[in-house]
């Protein structure tokens, strides 16, 4: 027999997702068990970490953060990288993502993907049609979050752009672990 969900345990579902919340973690939830997000995060970091532990590709490494970040957040509609294009100066290109199509190409300082990358700094939107310059790959995005991610040697190497369907999706505790995980991305990476 299902067991009554309490307020309290609605509330730990509630910060998982402001969309949904998976069938597991309902189950959970009844149980008292669902998982926190930052423990959602504790558990996706471990596993990126991992999965790129002695990996020289940047490549296969943006790819497999992007798919598991995306696949552990219900929310992140569009999950992938814009990397510095290392032919034209200041343009961003379009790199490994999980979403609907992306834009291809940025310019440093248009939009929130190319202020992250100008003023170096995580930019946290809650409205995205409220930021001067946003560019609207997908109509359906509401909200984001943009994370710089740098080289071993402090160069800019890309932005780690997350967007969402809903206003208001991401706050400081997305932005903690994704920078901690972005810090983390490109350590031991030798190629392209
Ligand atoms: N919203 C971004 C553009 C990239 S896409 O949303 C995938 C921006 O304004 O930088």
């Amino acid at each position: 027999m299902a067991q009554a969900v309490t307020p309290v345990e609605i509330n730990r579902i509630a910060v998982i997702s402001p969309l949904d919340f998976s069938r597991e973690n309902a189950y959970l939830a009844k149980k008292g068990m669902a998982m926190t997000k930052e423990d959602l995060y504790q558990e996706v970091s471990a596993e990126i970490l991992s999965v790129i532990d002695g990996e020289p590709s940047v490549t296969a490494r943006y790819a497999s953060a992007a798919c598991l970040l995306s696949q552990k957040f219900d929310y992140f509609f569009w999950t992938g990288f814009y990397v510095v294009d290392p032919v034209k100066e200041n343009e961003l290109v379009v790199g490994p993502y999980q979403g609907t199509l992306g834009c291809l190409r940025i310019p440093f300082g248009r939009g929130v993907c190319g202020t992250a990358a100008q003023s170096l700094t995580t930019q946290l939107v809650p409205d995205v049609h409220a930021f001067p310059g946003h560019i609207a790959c997908d109509s359906r995005s509401n909200s984001e979050i943009v994370v710089p991610v740098y080289t071993e040697d402090g160069q800019l190497a890309s932005v780690l752009d997350v967007d969402s369907t809903e206003y208001n999706s991401f706050d400081e505790v997305d932005q903690k672990h994704l920078e901690d995980i972005c810090s983390k991305l490109l350590i031991g990476a030798t190629q392209a």
